[in-house]
């Protein structure tokens, strides 16, 4: 029997990243990503201005994923790419470059739902990591988004819980914001945390039913908190930053623990899978890792390059829906709110 070789070319550009990847029998060959700086002095994304980076960057991350795979545009069996959720300029940038580069090759098109795309980057062939078994619980958190998932399979996934305004990334970038930290204050925070005492102040978590999430109020909190000590203490933030930070990751990380506790309560699930930038957070996988003890979980945190936006997960994503030829028309658009 021969087994056939293939090869999928993938691209992501939904948000302020452009990437490219290269996946040969889901494997990874390549995973080339492009962030762009521009945004850090407006302290958020601005849409116009990525747009325009996307149409900057997306020949050469192409050329680039190309080369670092060492394959030929004409070995390529098909290409995929984030047709949405997204930012609607720059999901339009990645789209055509994909519709385009498809039809020029006469090979098949394969349209990606990113937030699936996050899930699924667990199913990428990757030495010393495991997948998920089915059913399992998807948990995405990032800048963008913060979404707890049931996966029954690949392609048969239920939204369970979501925000209801701030994503979890937002928390922690408006908190650093606050502070007078850089953007993205996540990993800042992340790491004065470590040297802080998370008890040190208390926030009180948002009073959200079921699983759905709210991190606007906590923001706001944090805010009046900061403004009436530093009236009485000018040089507070200053005295107290690592025990701010510290109190403050202790209380997000608090928020997504208690909803995920719930969550494997109401699905008798215990296999929970997390993905996106916020996921690199060591304080959240210390706390995975202490629920596989306390609450009997299997925990499951991809490769880093693989959790915060990347071309890697639309690869594989490409690759099994290749597999079911599931492809897309050449008149498929992109969808800016496109649903799970
Ligand atoms: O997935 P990502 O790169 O982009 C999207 O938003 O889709 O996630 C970026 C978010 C930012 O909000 C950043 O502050 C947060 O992930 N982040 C972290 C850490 N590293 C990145 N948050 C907390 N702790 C970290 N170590
Ligand atoms: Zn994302």
């Amino acid at each position: 029997m021969t087994t056939q070789n293939i090869y999928i070319l993938a691209i992501e550009s939904s948000c302020d990243d452009t990437a490219a990847s290269v996946m040969l029998n889901g494997k990874i060959l390549s995973n080339v990503v492009a962030g762009q700086s521009i945004h850090e002095s407006y302290g958020g994304v601005v849409p116009e201005l990525a747009s325009r980076a996307h149409q900057q960057n997306i020949v050469p991350v192409v050329q680039q994923a190309l080369k670092r795979a060492n394959v030929d545009k004409k070995q390529l069996s098909a290409i995929a790419f984030t047709r949405g959720p997204g930012l609607m300029g720059s999901l339009l940038v990645g789209t055509s470059f994909a519709k385009s580069m498809a039809y020029g090759l006469n090979i098949p098109l394969i349209d990606v739902n990113h937030m699936q795309a996050h899930i699924l980057a667990h199913f990428i062939d990757e030495d010393g990591f495991q997948k998920p078994p089915f059913p399992f619980l998807g948990m995405t958190i990032s800048g963008g988004h913060t979404q707890i998932v049931k996966v029954n399979s690949h392609f048969d996934m239920e939204v369970i819980g979501e925000t209801i305004d701030d994503a979890v990334g937002e928390a922690f970038d408006k908190s650093g914001k606050i502070l007078g930290l850089g953007y993205p204050a996540g990993p800042e925070i992340d790491k004065r945390a470590k040297l802080g005492n998370p008890k040190a102040f208390k926030f009180t978590k948002p009073k959200v039913e079921g699983l759905n999430f709210s991190f606007s109020g906590l923001k706001t909190a944090i805010l009046y908190f900061i403004q009436k000590e530093t009236h009485a203490n000018p040089n507070f933030i200053e005295e107290y930053l690592n025990d701010i930070c510290a109190s403050i990751q202790f209380t997000i990380i608090g928020i997504l623990i208690d909803k995920l506790k719930l969550a494997s309560k109401q699905t008798g699930i215990n296999h929970i899978a997390i993905g996106g930038g916020v996921s690199a957070n060591t304080g959240i996988r210390k706390a995975l890792k202490d629920g596989e003890v306390k609450f009997g979980w299997t925990t499951y945190v991809p490769k880093f390059e693989f959790t915060t936006d990347n071309a890697a997960m639309i690869a594989i994503v490409g690759y099994l829906k290749f597999l079911e030829g599931d492809f897309a028309e050449q008149s498929v658009t992109a969808s800016s709110r496109l649903k799970i």
